[in-house]
């Protein structure tokens, strides 16, 4: 039987948290003999917002090298480069002219960057979701892992690809969202009721993939807990020690009753070290491989040109015959 597909991308802005390690590619990284998966950079998308264009450039190559030392095989895994496959920017056009601005208008993603940039509210951030359905429907994905905040442009391009597949008959499988595993979801250390996010503008809220044992030590150390002084899971009312929890139940594959056990009668100081050392444990191989990867520029580009090949080549093929179906002359 032939494998499902899978799709997904992260944009390149910044460097990745612990919460895009183990609330995305490491679970992207138990897939990848079960799946045939397809992993981008985004980079198209994030010119959406201003970036400075050297920062970019080694953003999007550190995320390379960042999907690979999380332990995604180049061989078993399509690993591109959005804006190095055509085909995307050319169905995102077509697609455009088959998505209303009305469905547009009530993207929750467009009405929070536009409030949060309001000097910059361009239309590429309008039709981002129009893209981001082009990046899925190019490669005939199954499923799509994205997290909370991406399910709308899930909703969107299934319903612009079935818009598509009315006029013209069966052209474009419609994706599925792929929700990730319960307790997957890390919150920031300073503000545990908000997701932990690459972009937060204050560094202890987050623990970035490359940060040193010290900066996670620190981190660590001024996480915001509770009163309480007792290592016990609830969410509502302990949301802080309970995201602690989350982390360390994922990295040491315990249950919250077990870590409750583990810590009976033993204050957040001692907790905090635990969690801390599981991290730097857990992050100490990938940082090895990240840091070899980075210093070695040539064998960073094979991995992208060589996934870059292979999409371009899936790509193109549903590209055309998008093409042939609307009317453009293909041969
Ligand atoms: N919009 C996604 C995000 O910001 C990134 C993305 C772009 C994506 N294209 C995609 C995710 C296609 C999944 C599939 O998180």
């Amino acid at each position: 039987m032939e494998k499902k597909v899978i799709l997904s991308g992260i944009q390149a802005t910044g460097n990745l948290t612990l919460g895009n390690y183990l609330g995305a590619l490491n679970n992207w990284v138990k897939m990848q003999d079960e799946y045939d998966c397809y992993y981008m950079i985004a980079d198209l998308h994030t010119l959406t917002v201003r970036n400075d264009p050297e920062e970019l450039r080694k953003n999007t190559l550190n995320l390379i090298a960042l999907y690979v030392a999380a332990g995604l095989d180049p061989d078993k895994n399509t690993i591109f480069i959005q804006s190095h496959i055509p085909a995307h920017t050319q169905l995102s056009w077509i697609l455009n002219c088959y998505t209303y601005m009305g469905e547009l208008n009530r993207m929750t993603q467009f009405k929070d960057k536009a409030a949060k940039h309001a000097d910059n509210i361009n239309s590429g951030l309008f039709t981002y979701p129009v893209l981001m359905a082009s990046d899925i429907l190019l490669y005939n994905a199954d499923l799509v892992p994205v997290g909370e905040d991406q399910k709308q442009h899930l909703e969107i391009t299934r319903d612009i690809a079935e818009r598509f597949n009315s006029i013209y008959g069966d052209t474009f499988k419609i994706p599925e969202v792929y929700i990730g595993e319960v307790g997957a979801r890390i919150m920031g250390l300073q503000n545990p009721t908000a997701k932990m996010s690459k972009s937060a503008k204050d560094p202890m809220d987050k623990i970035l993939l490359t940060d040193s044992s010290e900066d996670i030590r620190k981190k660590l150390k001024r996480a915001v807990t509770d009163s309480e002084n007792c290592v016990r899971f609830d969410k509502e009312n302990k949301p802080g020690v309970s995201n602690l929890m989350g982390i360390y139940g994922i990295i040491k594959n315990k249950t919250m009753d077990k870590i409750e056990e583990e810590f009976k009668g033993k204050g957040y100081g001692e907790f905090k070290n635990a969690v801390a050392e599981a991290i730097i444990e857990r992050l100490e191989p990938l940082q090895n491989r990240y840091n070899e990867l980075i210093e070695n520029p040539d064998k960073l580009k094979a991995i992208y040109e060589k996934g870059d090949k292979k999409a371009e080549e899936k790509a193109n093929n549903i590209l055309k015959n998008v093409y042939r179906k609307v009317g453009l002359i293909v041969d």
